[in-house]
């Protein structure tokens, strides 16, 4: 039976596997992907039993190989880098086990994860995509070749950044609890997205999402999220708020935070006839 699900494959990599992940994420800025026997000489393993974690992690889908120069080459993958990250999340005694995918956005997977006092967690899973790796890479400024692998592991601590300033300052935001390779723990929020959510207060949840973005810009280094929409914001059954998606933040930046800004108060005009004004919000904002 083909194994399917990312914490089954976890649950059988074993440690000599574990070591050949690690070993080709190590490398991952040097090649495009690790000569055979350059990995051969880093681990050491018997030539039989390296052949054979090597065909293992390829059947379980988690390093990919080509011929490069001759020579075949392996480079990990996504579910590769996921493996990790969870393997690191047990051993540090926050994930007891994985759940459920919640979703799948353009640039991560949701996953249900459950810890050792079985509170439910969220466990989004950073992957930075074809497209958005030059756009990342211009942003971050990068003159040197990265991989993906090093861009989307920025991305995820870059993420955490986010939301334990955001969180330790009491906005609102999901509770930041690890962060590991590319994976960002959260509290899981039983809500639903706000643009499928019919708000009986309309007000005090704009106001806890204006107070929000106050915080990440006057306490977070001037934080703007960048990407602020109804579709990057949880409401609970109390109607609390939490603002989610943060690793594109910007500092500073008048043209996202104008436009965050827009995004926000025309939903609110549109859908609740709240009237606000730009002007004066923006300096509530900007402190
Ligand atoms: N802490 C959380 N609790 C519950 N659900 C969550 C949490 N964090 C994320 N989700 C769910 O996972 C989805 C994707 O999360 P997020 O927006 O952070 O990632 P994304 O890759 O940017 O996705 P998209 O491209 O859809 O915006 C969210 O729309 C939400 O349904
Ligand atoms: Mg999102």
């Amino acid at each position: 039976m083909p194994v399917s699900s990312l914490a089954e494959k976890t649950s059988l990599v074993s440690s000599s596997e574990y070591i050949i992940l690690k070993t080709l994420l190590q490398f991952r800025d040097q090649f495009e992907a690790v000569p055979q026997s350059f990995l051969a000489r880093q681990i050491n393993f018997r030539p039989k039993e390296m052949q054979i974690s090597l065909l293992k992690l390829i059947d379980l889908g988690l390093i990919n190989y080509e011929k490069l120069g001759g020579e075949i080459s392996y480079r990990i993958n996504f579910s590769g880098l996921d493996t990790i990250a969870i393997k690191n999340l047990y051993i540090k005694n926050i994930l007891k086990t994985l759940g459920e995918k919640i979703g799948e956005g353009k640039e991560s997977v949701v996953y249900y994860g459950y810890d050792f006092n079985d509170n439910t967690l969220a466990i989004k899973f950073h992957r930075i995509g074809k497209s958005s790796y030059k756009k990342a890479r211009i942003l971050r400024g990068y003159t040197e070749r990265k991989s993906w692998i090093t861009i989307t592991l920025d991305n995820a601590k870059r993420e955490f950044d986010a939301l334990k300033c955001i969180h330790d300052n009491s906005g609102y935001v999901p509770k930041p609890i690890a962060t590991e390779y590319n994976a960002v723990v959260t509290e899981f929020i039983e809500g639903t997205l706000l643009n499928n959510y019919e708000l009986k207060d309309p007000n005090k949840a704009l106001n806890s999402i204006l107070g929000t973005l106050r915080i990440a810009y006057n306490y977070c280094g001037k934080m703007i999220h960048g990407d602020l929409s109804p579709y990057n914001i949880l409401v609970d059954n109390d109607e609390n708020v939490y603002i989610i998606d943060w690793p594109q933040w910007k500092v500073d930046d008048h043209v996202l935070l104008n436009r965050d800004l827009q995004n926000i108060l025309y939903y609110f005009s549109k859908k609740y006839n709240i009237e606000s004004d730009f002007d004066k919000i923006m300096k509530y904002i900007r402190g």
